[in-house]
């Protein structure tokens, strides 16, 4: 595994999820936190009810909303302007989990709910084998607000340059559209360079108008197939690509699966009792990158293995994780990360608690996040 950051710009606080937002946004350095979040991913305990190896999974059910949405609220104010929250749960909580979204963020935040495929394999002791997670996004800003700015998924489409055009490798798109909305001017034929005429299809009319093609052909911009007797297609070029807007389902074939994260984890710690519940630094990944540039603060509250700090430093982003479990962070979430900064290692003033301080732990958080 590589890192494309150079070295660690993170810091892992031991502590109650709560605490430590309060600690960000209060610290003497809260300007640096305080609406700097651009990615907020969490994937707290989804309250299945089990007593997993390295946490309890079980709460009453107005106690675990109760906590995610204090835990909501304390984070609202680290939250950059084009912030997305992305809520990661399953069937236990996720219902009622999106009233609290609702509430905290407003209805006209929600963006979508992703469909990740979590398992490949089939459960027959239960009714249904449960194959899927929810992860509901959430953005402050409002999901057309929240588009202008979230990144496109990589556009796998070939392009190519045969004509060695200056402004670079192209592919090129029909220059027709349904006729329903079309202006007089969208209808007329077309005389190629080779002399084809060619009127729209039945339905359908030019995507622009005679003088709008006639300047895109004189830039340069236009493709005659079949030797200049085909119909006009649009050149669209590879710089211009946005990207493709993300799907509503994963599948793990794309994005990895629990069973796939779990054992790269055993892989990585032979002989120790695995932790239950890590979630594929390839999904990791993917969220990162439609919702954060280079540079960017990604924050997890419910760090567990240290999954997102991972993904975030390998992509070249900076990261928060607080995790209240030390035991996992110095078991996992640490060596995990030490892996991927190479040289950099963590140092101490990375690494801080948070909850319930002697006095001289206070003192080395506050030195950590100011
Ligand atoms: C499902 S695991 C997260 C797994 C993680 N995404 C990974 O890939 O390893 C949830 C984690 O949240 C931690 N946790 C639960 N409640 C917390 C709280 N209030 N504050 C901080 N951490 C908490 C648990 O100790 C557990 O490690």
């Amino acid at each position: 595994m590589t890192t494309r950051g150079s070295s660690a710009d993170g810091l892992l606080l031991i502590g109650e999820a709560e605490d430590a937002l309060k600690l960000l946004a209060n610290g003497s350095r809260g300007e640096r936190y305080l609406g700097g979040v651009k990615l907020c991913y969490l994937d707290p305990p989804y309250n299945t009810g089990e007593r997993f190896e390295y946490y309890s999974d079980r709460k009453g059910s107005d106690d675990w909303l109760q906590a995610l949405r204090a835990n909501l609220t304390a984070l609202r104010p680290l939250l950059s302007p084009e912030a997305s929250v992305w809520l990661h749960l399953d069937d236990s909580e996720q219902h009622r989990a999106r009233v609290v979204l609702d509430e905290v963020f407003g209805r006209e935040a929600f963006v979508a709910t992703v469909i990740w495929q979590k398992r490949l394999t089939r459960d027959n002791r239960t009714a249904f084998s449960s194959m899927h997670d929810y992860i509901h996004v959430y953005a402050p800003s409002g999901p057309k607000a929240w588009k202008k700015v979230r990144n496109g998924l990589a556009d796998g489409g070939a392009f190519a340059n045969p004509d060695n055009d200056p402004r670079g490798p192209w592919r090129s798109a029909p220059m027709t559209v349904q006729a329903g909305h079309a202006t007089r001017s969208q209808f007329y034929t077309v005389i190629t360079p080779a002399g084809t005429r060619h009127d729209p299809p039945e339905g359908r009319c030019w995507t622009f108008s005679a003088e709008r093609l006639s300047q895109l052909d004189q830039e340069g911009r236009v493709y005659w197939p079949r030797g200049g007797h085909g119909k006009p297609r649009l050149k669209k070029y590879e710089f211009e690509s946005a990207g493709l807007a993300p799907f509503t389902i994963w599948a793990a074939a794309e994005v990895g699966d629990t069973s796939s994260a779990k054992k790269a984890l055993l892989r990585q710690f032979p002989g120790r009792p695995a932790f239950d519940t890590p979630k594929p630094i390839s999904l990791l990944e993917r969220i990162i990158e439609v919702a954060t540039d280079p540079g960017d603060l990604v924050l997890d509250y419910y760090l567990g293995s240290g999954t997102t700090a991972v993904a975030a430093q390998i992509l070249g982003r900076s990261w928060v994780g607080i995790e209240r479990s030390r035991q996992t962070v110095e078991t996992f979430a640490v060596p995990r990360l030490n892996s991927v900064l190479g040289q950099n290692r963590l140092a101490p003033c990375d690494i801080a608690r948070v909850s319930q301080l002697p006095t001289q732990e206070r003192a080395t958080v506050r030195s950590a996040v100011g």
